[in-house]
């Protein structure tokens, strides 16, 4: 793979004393110096906003005011557009809440569907807030542990049988898969569902990377892959992650069935949740015919990226990378090092200068990983990749 396509995604931006989390916390958080060091830890993307987003922004900032705002139904229609157009799934608005992102509306799932002495089940390792969320919340972790096949991540639901406990009311899953990238299989998720009627949970399918497949993969929505579960089955999306807009706070929690609806209801009313107008602004804007054809050129433009770090690390002896179907985290196995957690760290980490997520933080089973993010100008993959090279030239 080499670096010969000129496409708007190689133009670099300084984002650092920006007040970037990812860029302006990583000296804090792993000691990577801010001079040099390459951001790809919190997941979002380097790019610059598209025209059709600035040009939303500047609409609004023309009016010159930001006061209460009332009309959600531009921004509801163009949500079912986007479902509707981009994944074949048939969403009623009228069964959507607006939240402050997703971390919040499943936070509010958790907390409105279960009981403290309650376990929500997770299949480990999986995007570290889950358990976070599932903590916080006084609630108890359940982790069923994905296995893997042919190098890809799969789920054992015969395995997970003998290790529920009996005290599961929810499972939150993650579709497609943060941190590997799977998009998974019509047989998995059937195979889910029937799980989650034999224990009897409730199953949120967190769908926030569903648009970020790569050429050639199809993202199979949870109420279109298994209608049969829409009475126990809450979905959370957002153009967050799609459109890299997650600081303005803005998600949607689908519940389809009329009783959970209704009960969710109740407690989200109680915190008098309103929208935040640039997150609604922004949303909208982004569920258009511009935006479908931004993110196509983005999904080539990461599988690009993704296919130039994964040539680069099967090239380093000890580390292998698992093949991405979506999304722009990599996830790297250094297992074959030999080495302990701190040592492969500490080259990463102080030789390699990269920030990235340390794979323990994603539970069990990501002991020996470190997730990478590659919603970068592919210059910086390039980089990246030079940097691991030479901080294992040893093992050569
Ligand atoms: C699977 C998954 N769900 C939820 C979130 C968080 O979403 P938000 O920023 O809207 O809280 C992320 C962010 O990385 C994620 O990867």
């Amino acid at each position: 793979m080499s670096l010969d396509t000129a496409s708007p995604f190689d133009e670099i931006i300084d984002r650092r004393g920006s007040n970037s989390s990812k860029w302006d916390l990583m000296e804090r958080a792993f000691g990577v110096p801010q001079e040099d060091g390459l951001a790809m830890w919190i997941a979002d993307m380097d790019f610059r906003a598209p025209d059709f987003l600035q040009d939303a922004v500047k609409a609004q900032l023309e009016k010159a005011n930001y006061g209460y705002f009332c009309g959600l139904e531009s921004f509801n229609e163009s949500v079912r557009w986007w479902m509707q157009e981009r994944h074949g799934w048939a969403l009623d608005t009228d069964h959507m809440f607006t939240t402050y992102g997703l971390g919040h509306g499943i936070a509010m799932a958790i907390q409105c569907f279960t009981e403290p002495e309650d376990h929500v089940a997770i299949f480990s390792p999986v995007y570290h807030e889950f358990a976070i969320k599932i903590g916080k919340t006084g609630r108890n972790l359940t982790e069923l542990p994905l296995m893997q096949e042919d190098g890809r991540y799969t789920m054992d639901f015969a395995a997970y049988d003998g290790m529920m406990t009996g005290r599961e009311k929810m499972v939150l899953f993650s579709s497609p898969h943060n941190p590997a990238g799977r998009v998974w299989t019509q047989s998995e998720l059937s195979q889910l569902a029937d799980f989650c009627k034999h224990h009897d949970l409730i199953l949120v399918s967190d769908e926030i990377h569903h648009d970020l497949t790569f050429p050639g993969q199809t993202h199979l929505p949870m109420p279109v892959a298994c209608p049969e579960i829409t009475d126990r089955l809450i979905i959370t999306t957002s153009a967050s992650k799609t459109f890299n807009i997650a600081g303005t706070r803005c998600g949607c929690v689908t519940i389809p069935d009329p009783a959970l609806r209704e009960r969710f209801g109740r407690f989200y009313r109680g915190f008098d949740i309103n929208p935040n107008l640039f997150g609604i602004v922004l949303m909208e804007a982004a569920y258009s015919p511009a935006g479908a054809a931004w993110v196509d050129e983005l999904r080539a433009y990461l599988a690009g990226n993704a296919a130039l770090f994964g040539e680069g690390i099967a090239a380093i002896p000890g580390l292998s990378f698992m093949p991405m179907e979506s999304t722009y985290l990599s996830w790297v196995d250094f297992a074959g090092t030999g080495m302990v957690r701190e040592e492969f760290q500490r080259r990463v980490f102080k030789d390699a200068r990269i920030a990235a997520t340390p794979g323990h933080t994603l539970g069990t089973g990501g002991e020996s990983f470190l997730r990478f993010n590659l919603g970068m100008p592919r210059a910086r993959v390039q980089e990246a990749v030079e940097r691991l090279a030479a901080a294992f030239g040893d093992l050569q």
